[in-house]
């Protein structure tokens, strides 16, 4: 009997954040694990940094995929991901997160015909892949979001759905998925979350900028929605400037905003530190001490909640709703009257203390029990 053949798909910043887990609990004794890295992200300090702190071993391959439109680049991970396919002929692909190697590889392997048969507990004989989607469900009902397009697709051709939170589950239920194909195993972002904060040194990256625990907040923003319209982006920046009056902010810049913040001409009255992308165990240690933080990420609304710091998401909706029910973020919006009068509120009232479910460093030793479950065979 030979053992189930998993793909295992990153491509893009937060995805190694979500893998690293995944591949640790995979056991070599159960699976043969593929590690596949699209290339999507290539510098080094969104991508190797990620690699060394969280423990990733090297990737089996590597696709060069690189940046370009959203269709070329999905077009490019489509293409290079086939041949993958066609060499490992694998049981199963798993894919993490929202980005577009998620729903290409997704996508890819739904389609794809092996060269034999395979049953599981499902059905006696198949000869595609089966999907697996780790972080399915989320919905921030944004379609001009490209990430909720990937969020669509990837949960309508995946088999097996496995979900962070419970509003994951209720939206795949709402929208027809059979209810035996979701399986909610917690958010995997944590189990990183929590090994790196045994890791790091208290203190150091802090103070290495010349900043104090509490006295400092954190800026982070790369959704195009924020950074690409130059004159919107100048009137957050300035809103946010004013907020660096009365309290020191540090900026690690993503490279998409850094080569937009420099078109811009903004000239800052506050006391900014504008840095660039900072490393995955140097960023958990700046959000760890900081009063506050601004972002229009996702998954560092996540990280915010579970390290019980104040988190302001500058976007108009949220597919992490559990980070404002059960946590510590608030949802702001982009006005800058908005952004400044959530500050001024939300820096003089108490964190809350309430956590999601199932956001307990064990995610993804409950992803590898649910591929066990499948009881994947080849004859
Ligand atoms: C991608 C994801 C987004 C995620 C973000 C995390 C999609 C649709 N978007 O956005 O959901 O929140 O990653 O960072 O998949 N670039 C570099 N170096 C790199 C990679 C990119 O400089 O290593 C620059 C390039 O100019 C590129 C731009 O960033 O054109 C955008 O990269 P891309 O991968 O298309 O999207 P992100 O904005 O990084």
């Amino acid at each position: 009997m030979t053992k189930p053949r998993v793909v295992c798909v990153a491509g893009a910043r937060p995805n190694f954040v979500k893998i690293a887990p995944i591949m640790a609990a995979l056991s070599a004794d159960r699976f043969e694990v593929t590690l596949v890295h699209t290339g999507q992200h290539y510098d080094a300090k969104l991508s190797q940094v990620f690699f060394d702190e969280l423990e990733i071993r090297e990737p089996d391959m590597f696709l060069k995929v690189g940046s370009g439109s959203h269709a070329s680049q999905t077009a490019d991970l489509l293409e290079k991901f086939e041949p993958v396919l066609t060499k490992i002929q694998p049981h199963l692909v798993l894919v993490v997160g929202d980005v577009n190697s998620t729903v290409a590889c997704a996508m890819a392997a739904s389609k794809f015909k092996l060269n034999q048969s395979f049953s599981w507990s499902e059905e006696k004989s198949r000869t595609r892949p089966l999907v697996a989607h780790v972080e399915a469900g989320l919905r921030s009902g944004d379609r001009a979001m490209p990430e909720e397009i990937n969020r669509l697709i990837t949960d309508v051709i995946s088999d097996l759905l496995l979900t962070s939170e419970s509003s994951g589950t209720k939206n795949l239920i709402a929208e027809g998925i059979e209810p035996k194909k979701i399986h909610f195993v917690g958010n995997v972002m944590i189990d990183s979350l929590f090994k790196a904060q045994e890791k790091i040194v208290k203190g150091a990256f802090v103070s290495s900028l010349g900043l104090t625990s509490q006295k400092y907040g954190v800026v982070t923003l790369h959704r195009p929605s924020n950074v690409d319209e130059q004159s919107a982006f100048l009137d957050l920046l300035q809103a946010i400037d004013e907020i660096a009056e009365s309290l020191e902010l540090v900026f690690p810049m993503h490279p998409r905003t850094q080569k937009k913040i420099s078109e811009l001409g903004f000239k800052p009255r506050g006391n900014w530190h504008f840095i660039p992308p900072a490393g995955y165990l140097d960023f958990v240690a700046l959000m760890k001490d900081a009063k506050i933080v601004l972002t229009d990420s996702g998954g560092i609304q996540e990280e915010t909640t579970m390290l019980g710091v104040r988190c302001l998401t500058l976007r108009t909706t949220t597919e992490r709703p559990s980070t404002i029910t059960d946590g510590t973020n608030k949802l702001v919006g982009i006005a800058p009257a908005a952004i400044k009068s959530a500050f001024a509120k939300s820096i003089k009232s108490e964190v809350s203390e309430k956590r999601p479910k199932m956001w307990d460093g064990k995610a993804a030793i409950r992803i590898a029990a649910t591929l066990e479950n499948l009881k994947i065979q080849q004859p």
